[in-house]
């Protein structure tokens, strides 16, 4: 069966971990769903992962939906969350209604992410759903202020730890239906987790999250950089690497293709 928003707020309650990854193309979301991967993430960290930029920050909307639709045709099961890019909801509650309809009507996905917890951002947050458009809250490090956080460990004193708390509960009462926790203490996200209804998922963040997500070309070794908080489950540069070698040595020696193919 297809997982739905309301579903995971039930594995919530059942104490049963979200399993979430990110995915930019049809092949890689084919793959992740079949294994069973709960949320996937059609995150700008395409920007980096997939179209080689430094940060998230170039990636454009139109960008994000091309992707999103290859993820769509790949899943049956998953919850598909496409990330609105940078600038693309920012400016005005009225640009990120036109950017979520356009990411929800164009690529099929069920719910838009989008980063922070400022005042803004929660109008933003509740007139989206208000009008019927499931909303994935981020806060701790949001990438998307890179210019400003860097990509430090956030909420580190108490002022700025409580003030991501005050974030994540104003965003669950804004509508949104999970959260994502990047890159601060795991005491932290614990403390938050203990005071939402809603999922939060971690990235970095301890394991006391109601699920983890990983930017799958960190978990399958293919990132030219990951953050200090990722883990790599398989080296596929190597893998990939030696296969080439062994298909450039094959075609040099003229032994691929076999002469029965
Ligand atoms: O863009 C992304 O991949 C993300 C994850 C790090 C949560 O936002």
């Amino acid at each position: 069966m297809a997982v739905t928003i309301q579903q995971l707020t039930k594995w919530k309650q059942q104490h049963r971990s979200i399993v979430c990854l990110t995915a930019w193309d049809y092949s890689l979301a084919r793959v992740l769903d079949k294994a069973g991967v709960d949320l996937i993430l059609v995150g700008d960290s395409l920007a980096m992962v997939g179209l080689g930029h430094a940060n998230t920050l170039p990636v454009t909307l139109d960008e994000m939906i091309h992707h999103a639709k290859a993820v769509c045709r790949g899943v049956e099961r998953a919850l598909v969350v496409c990330d609105l890019p940078f600038m693309s909801y920012q400016a005005s509650i009225s640009q990120a209604i036109k950017a979520a309809g356009k990411v929800l009507k164009e690529a099929g996905v069920s719910a838009v992410k989008l980063e922070g917890g400022h005042p803004r951002i929660i109008d933003t947050v509740a007139e989206l759903t208000a009008i019927g458009i499931p909303v994935m809250g981020h806060v701790g490090l949001t990438p998307q202020s890179v210019r400003i956080l860097g990509y430090k460990q956030q909420g580190k004193t108490e002022v700025a730890a409580n003030k991501i708390i005050d974030e994540a509960i104003a965003l669950e009462q804004a509508g949104a239906f999970a959260i994502i926790l990047e890159h601060i203490p795991g005491e932290l996200a614990a403390t938050i987790t203990s005071k939402l209804a809603i999922p939060t998922i971690g990235i970095g963040a301890g394991n006391q999250c109601d699920g983890q997500v990983l930017v799958t070309a960190d978990l399958l070794g293919l990132s030219a950089s990951q953050p200090p908080f990722a883990k790599a489950y398989v080296d596929l540069t190597k893998i990939i690497t030696d296969a080439v070698g062994d298909f450039s040595r094959e075609v040099r020696d003229r032994t691929f293709p076999s002469e029965s193919r």
